[in-house]
């Protein structure tokens, strides 16, 4: 299979994304493991999406042996459902970064921001990526007064950290506005085309993939790392996580909240699809770009995003469909998806040594929105670690920052949310459902004979019943009828409806119960 195509890509949701129709390299060396048990690597990266992919084509090539454990296939997580803007503007605004970090740390940030979009643009360029890649402007507007003295700072913060700005007066999309800037030099891809293209590289240089390998535990002795994956045991001096949560309890859980986010691929009546990246600044925000696939453009709108578990996911697409039909003349809805992303509690990513753990251990996530930038840099960071060599956005990122103001607020009230569903979870109990109350399709938590159930009926009428306790750390999953998933609001672990894990951090399956009943309900 090494270099082969497989012919469709598989996503960690049952709802299709618009880069889902490309295959993806696949390449799957498993007997590697099987065949050369006592094999040492330089470097084991878990995950197979942008941050995994990208770290270990910089290792291998810099003569690092390096293996790839991805727990399904390469861009299966939210490399995969990305709507694949490529900005040097972040979720954490410029404003808000030189308050918390200060002026040098927003400059740094704008930096790491270009240097990211040079290196996507120097990766295809070089390995002759067919994947999109277009350079355009992106528009960010106001709506109100309010909007617009929040959108003057971002001018101003953005412009003195060195990125390229203006005022402007046309936003390119059919929604009154009230000011609105324009940023250069952003731009957009097709991300499993462009992973692809990575991968193919790595594989070429020598670099090791496994796919539907799970990694269930891992250890560490006498600085070798022994990973236990589905397809084996895995050994190697480092190890690093590009899976956004690390397995385990660990400090990354508390200082992330998992969000989920929605998108449409729109076919509209008419040619208004813009020409560039737009934003609005409504909270949850919107976004509106336009994607080419065969001939066929898209309009693709965003947003509605909120905390995984918390809210109905349903009600979301359709607040975005209400939303984007306000605006737009739409002819039909060809894609709806959704992905998740983490949000880190003082706005900039943890990227580094995981704190707690065995010195050589990595770890890069929350991202927030803006995962394409941030795991391509990432990759540069971890690298350079692994290598011994300095890096210059390491101390900014590390995940052993101490932000005491920074973020506070949010820190305590993401946490206190934690707190009130391990409570509420582990001590409330929901009201008696009987399982024929069922539709097909539906999956819902009952009560049946003293223990609580997560049960959901296919649409044969079969019904599966899971014990609804997350394996990471003892939460209660919640039913996501839109991706037909167990979604836990705690940190954002995912459950498909046969209990099999679809995001970390659990790496444990949720227990199946046999349930038995007089009749078929
Ligand atoms: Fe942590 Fe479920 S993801 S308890």
């Amino acid at each position: 299979m090494e270099n082969s195509k497989q012919n469709s890509a598989l996503r960690d949701s049952t709802s299709k994304s618009l880069w889902q129709e490309v295959a993806v390299v696949a390449g799957d060396k498993s007997t590697a493991v099987v065949n050369e048990p006592d094999k040492i690597y330089d470097c084991l990266i878990v995950g197979a999406g942008i941050t995994g992919i990208t770290t270990a084509l910089l290792l291998q090539r810099a003569g690092h042996s390096c293996v790839i454990a991805e727990a399904r296939q390469p861009g299966f997580g939210t490399t995969g459902g990305t709507s694949a803007h490529l900005n040097t503007f972040f979720d954490a605004t410029y404003p808000e970064v030189e308050s918390d970090f200060g002026k040098e740390a927003a400059k740094l940030l704008a930096k790491g921001g270009q240097e990211a979009m040079s290196m996507i643009e120097g990766f295809v360029k070089e390995l002759n990526i067919d994947c999109d890649l277009e350079s355009k402007p992106a528009w960010l507007y106001a709506e109100n007064e309010k909007e617009s003295k929040q959108l003057q700072k971002i001018l101003e913060a953005s412009q003195r950290a060195g990125v390229s700005v203006e005022v402007t007066n046309e936003n390119l999309v059919p929604v009154p506005f009230d000011s609105v800037i324009r940023f250069e030099g952003q731009g957009q891809f097709h991300p499993l085309k462009y992973i692809n293209g990575l991968l193919a590289e790595f594989l070429k240089l020598g670099g090791v993939l496994l796919q539907n390998s799970m990694i269930r535990h891992s250890s560490v002795e006498e600085g070798i790392y022994a990973a236990k994956s589905d397809t084996g045991m895995i050994r190697a001096k480092k190890m690093f996580y590009a899976t956004h949560i690390p397995p385990g309890i660990n400090l990354m859980s508390l200082r992330n909240a998992p969000y989920r986010s929605y998108v449409l691929g729109l076919k509209l009546k008419n040619d208004n699809y813009p020409d560039g990246l737009v934003y609005d600044m409504q909270e949850p925000y919107h976004y509106f770009r336009t994607h080419v696939i065969e001939g066929q453009p898209y309009l693709i709108v965003g947003g509605e995003d909120h905390k995984t578990g918390h809210e109905d996911p349903e009600a979301a697409f359709q607040r975005l469909k209400d939303y984007a039909g306000q605006y737009y003349s739409v002819e039909s809805v060809a894609y709806q998806w959704s992905a998740q992303y983490y949000v880190p509690v003082d706005g900039l990513p943890y990227v580094g040594q995981l704190p707690a753990a065995a010195e050589g251990t990595y770890v890069a996530t929350g991202f927030n929105g803006n995962g394409m930038m941030f795991g391509t840099l990432s990759a540069k960071i971890i690298s350079d670690l692994v290598l011994g060599k300095e890096n210059e956005y390491a101390s900014l990122f590390s995940p052993s920052r101490l932000k005491p103001v920074a973020g506070f607020t949010e820190f305590v009230k993401e946490n206190a949310d934690v707190a009130w569903h391990f409570i509420a979870d582990r001590f409330s109990s929901s009201n008696l459902k009987a399982l024929s109350d069922l539709k097909p399709g539906e999956g819902k938590l009952v009560d049946y004979e003293g223990k609580k159930l997560a049960v959901y009926k296919d649409d044969a009428g079969k019904v599966t019943a899971l014990n609804p306790t997350c394996t990471h750390a003892g939460c209660t999953v919640q039913f996501n009828a839109a991706e037909q998933s167990w979604d836990c609001p705690c940190h954002g672990g995912r459950f498909d409806i046969s209990g099999k894990v679809l995001t970390g951090p659990p790496t444990i399956d949720l227990e199946t119960v046999i349930i038995s009943y007089d009749q078929q309900p």
